[in-house]
């Protein structure tokens, strides 16, 4: 039976990079470039996917878990004997092998799809993905005959002068007849610039055994980057940041200023929401329809459902509920939970706590391992104290309760509903049903204080 493979090669430690990660988990809008070639070859429905590790082998199988088969290319001999490691998995199978380079991270399925439509027309045993580089510098080169059919790649650093020239560049990409492939990689030897079993040679060596060999040239090449540096890095994740906000602008979302918005790759938004200037939106975050993220705002594994308005604040792993808001300068660190019509305001922190619904924490306020119910508001500059040097504590506190400003409340402690703490507060102790909890000393006035001091005869003061 003829199936679909596919070799993802990610053995490389990325030199240039420069970098302690892999270059393929380096990662472009939130996702390491080897997931995001993943993800599209996975759209192309293969049989089998084999990715080739070396570096960093355990990090790039602990990254795409059981999405591939792993072979291991113990020293990095070159992409040639990168394929070849896959031989044991695929060497017997019949069928259409498409090779991509785990630093390409721009590819998407449908290009794949072409180059498979492309290399079943011309009934080829290889064919190459191409594109005409605006700078083909460090790119092997496209080596064409006078008729204009593929004779070989070429290298950048063993290519002549004249073949440097060549603005049509290998973008890594290949589909190959699966038994042709590793018939040729057998041939292929490291007599070359850089000592390398190139998987490139394939392409000539099955040229002279007479295989017709194609190249699909694709028109895009952004698509086809390769990030081999930091440079190339940043201009891949700026293709691909345009791409995200065109799509997410396209399902109805409102991007003030679409370049100077950042959004990762699984970041789900809905209708109508407007996202201002300088946002970022990593991880796995969802915001629902209706919402304004204001300028500035940086969520990272946020669920905000809909009509929720975030004012130049920081959201970590926390939920927001249906029309609450926050805002301006405040932060939800994780396991915070706001509930429905909640106003978290200025300068507030919540950190692991449960705001219930209509609940008001309008100022300079922290909340950390703590419940709050319904309808509570909780006045200016309250400090749940949690921690003890030593341990946390958690308070709850009941619904339609009311806490003054400035009040302490000292963990473990239960303030119940309907019930008050007096501004100034410093609680300790529970506050019962209906109660007020009032702890601060009482204040007494010394009469004439003014006569006793220097200001008394001060004349500046006394006119
Ligand atoms: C390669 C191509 C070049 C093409 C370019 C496109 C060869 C010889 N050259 O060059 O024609 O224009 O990609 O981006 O194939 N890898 C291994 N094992 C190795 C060496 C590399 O797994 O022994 C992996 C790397 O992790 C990387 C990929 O193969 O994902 C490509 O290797 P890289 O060193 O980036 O090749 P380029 O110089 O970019
Ligand atoms: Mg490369």
């Amino acid at each position: 039976m003829s199936g679909k493979y596919t070799i993802i090669l990610a053995a490389g430690k990325g030199t240039r990079m420069k970098s302690k990660l892999y270059k393929v988990l380096h990662p472009v809008c939130g996702k390491p470039m080897v997931d995001h070639v993943l993800t599209e070859v996975e759209k192309t429905a293969p049989d089998e996917v084999v990715t080739v590790v070396g570096h960093g082998a355990e990090a790039v199988e602990e990254t795409l878990g059981e999405r591939s088969a792993y072979v291991v290319q113990e020293t990095q001999l070159g992409t040639g004997h990168a394929v070849l490691q896959a031989e044991p998995l695929l060497g017997d199978k019949d069928g259409m092998t498409l090779i991509a380079n785990g630093d390409t991270p721009l590819l998407t399925a449908a290009t794949f799809e072409k180059l498979f439509a492309y290399h079943k027309d011309k009934g080829a045993a290889a064919t190459i993905l191409t594109a005409k580089a605006p700078d083909p510098t460090g790119y092997g080169r496209i080596i064409r005959s006078e008729i204009g059919t593929v004779q070989k790649i070429v290298e950048q650093k063993d290519a002549t002068a004249k073949e440097a020239e060549v603005d049509e560049v290998n973008t890594g990409v290949y589909c190959f007849d699966n038994q042709a492939l590793f018939k040729a990689l057998h041939q292929v030897t490291n007599d070359n610039a850089q000592g390398e079993y190139y998987l490139t040679d394939v392409i000539e060596i099955l040229k002279k055994a007479g295989a017709i060999v194609a190249a699909y040239k694709m028109s895009d090449f952004d698509e086809s980057m390769g990030v081999n540096d930091r440079v190339a890095l940043a201009a891949a994740t700026k293709v691909m940041q345009a791409r995200i906000n065109r799509q997410h602008m396209q399902n109805g979302v409102t991007l003030i200023d679409p370049v100077a918005t950042y959004i990762d790759r699984d970041v789900q938004i809905g209708a109508d929401t407007v996202i201002e200037p300088g946002v970022t939106l990593k991880g796995h975050t969802v915001i629902g329809s209706d919402c304004v993220i204001g300028a500035h705002s940086a969520l990272v594994n946020a669920t905000l459902e809909d009509h929720v308005t975030v004012t130049s604040s920081t959201i970590e792993d926390s939920i927001m509920r249906a029309g609450s808001d926050i805002g301006p300068n405040s932060h939800l660190r994780p396991q915070s939970d706001i509930g429905e019509g909640a106003h978290l305001g200025n300068f507030v922190e919540i950190k692991k706590a449960t705001i219930g619904a209509r609940t008001k924490v309008g100022h300079l306020t922290y909340v950390g391992d703590a419940t709050l119910g319904t309808d509570i508001n909780v006045g200016c500059g309250v400090v749940f104290v949690n921690y003890d040097g030593v341990n946390k504590w958690h308070t709850n506190v009941g619904d339609h309760s009311f806490i003054g400003s400035n009040a302490n409340l000292i963990g473990p402690v239960e303030i119940s509903d309907h019930s008050f703490v007096a501004a100034g507060s410093t609680i300790t102790d529970d506050v019962p049903f209906h109660a007020m909890g009032i702890a601060r000393a009482r204040q007494s006035n010394k009469a004439d204080f003014w006569d006793r001091t220097a200001l008394a005869t001060d004349s500046e003061w006394n006119q």
